[in-house]
C-alpha cells in the first residue's frame, strides 16, 4: 500500500489554494482540510451576535462555544457552525472583509491551531491555510506556498462572482485581497510566510491542473519510493 502524507498549502488570498488543494485531495483520496472557512465560521457567529473583532477576549469566549465542523460531502466541503451549514454564507463579502481582523488574536489562532492539528491527525490530508506549514503542521512531507499577481487573483476572484450571479468593482476587488493580505503578513501571531523548506509555486499563468500536476508530482516521490 502507498504511504500517505501530509500536504500543506499556503499562500495569500485568492491564489487559488482551496481549489488546488481540493483537486489534489481528491486524486490522492485525502481528506481536505480548509482552515480558512474556520475563521471564517467564527467571523460569521460574531458579526451576528456583534461582538466586536478587535476584542480578544470576547471572541475566544466565542469560540470556545462555538462548534464548526468540515464535512466531505461529494467533490466539496460543507462547513457547519452549530450545526446548521454555513458554507456559502462564509464566503460573503461582509465575512470576507472582517475575516482578517478575527484571525490576528493569538488566543483564536491558538485555539484554531488545536483543532486543525485533531482534524489532520491521521496521515492522507491536504491543509490549506496561512500558516499550515509554518505552524499547524510544520512536519508536512510536502509544503507549497502559491503566489499570484494581484491582477490575477482579483481576475479569478471576479469571474467567480460573475458565475455566481454578481458584478464586483474589480479595483474593489484588488482593494480587499490586498488589504487582507496586509493585516495576515503584518499580524505577530503566526502571519503569512512562505516556510523556509515550502515550494514556491507562481500560479499567475498556470492553470487549476498544472499547479496541482506539479504537486502531485512532489508528493508521488516521497509515496512511491
Ligand atoms: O483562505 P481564506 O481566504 O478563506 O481565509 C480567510 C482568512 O482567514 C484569511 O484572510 C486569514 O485572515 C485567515 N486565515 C488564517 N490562517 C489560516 C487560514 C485563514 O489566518 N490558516
Amino acid at each position: 500500500m502507498e504511504q500517505e502524507i501530509t500536504i500543506a498549502i499556503d499562500g495569500p488570498a485568492a491564489a487559488g489554494k482551496s481549489t488546488v488543494a481540493r483537486l489534489v485531495a481528491e486524486k490522492l483520496s485525502y481528506i481536505y482540510i480548509d482552515t480558512g472557512a474556520m475563521y471564517r465560521a467564527l467571523t460569521l457567529k460574531a458579526l451576528q451576535k456583534r461582538i466586536d473583532l478587535d476584542e480578544e477576549k470576547p471572541l475566544a469566549d466565542l469560540l470556545m462555544h462555538t462548534e464548526i465542523t468540515l464535512e466531505q460531502k461529494g467533490e466539496g466541503q460543507i462547513v457547519l457552525l452549530d450545526g446548521n451549514d454555513v458554507t456559502w454564507e462564509i464566503r460573503s463579502q461582509k465575512v470576507t472583509s472582517h475575516v482578517s481582523y478575527a484571525a490576528k488574536h493569538p488566543a483564536i489562532r491558538k485555539e484554531m491551531v488545536e483543532r486543525q492539528r485533531a482534524l489532520a491527525a491521521r496521515s492522507g490530508v491536504v491543509m490549506d491555510g496561512r500558516d499550515i506549514g509554518t505552524h499547524v503542521l510544520p512536519d508536512a512531507e510536502v509544503k507549497i506556498f502559491l503566489v499570484a499577481s494581484v491582477e490575477e487573483r482579483a481576475k479569478r476572484r471576479y469571474e467567480e462572482n460573475l458565475q455566481k450571479g454578481f458584478y464586483p468593482d474589480m479595483e474593489e476587488l484588488k482593494r480587499e485581497i490586498e488589504e487582507r493580505d496586509r493585516i495576515d503578513s503584518e499580524r505577530e501571531a503566526a502571519p503569512l510566510i512562505k516556510a523556509a523548506d515550502a515550494t514556491e509555486i507562481d500560479t499567475t499563468s498556470l492553470s487549476i491542473n498544472e499547479v496541482a500536476q506539479q504537486i502531485l508530482n512532489q508528493a508521488a516521490t516521497l509515496t512511491n519510493g
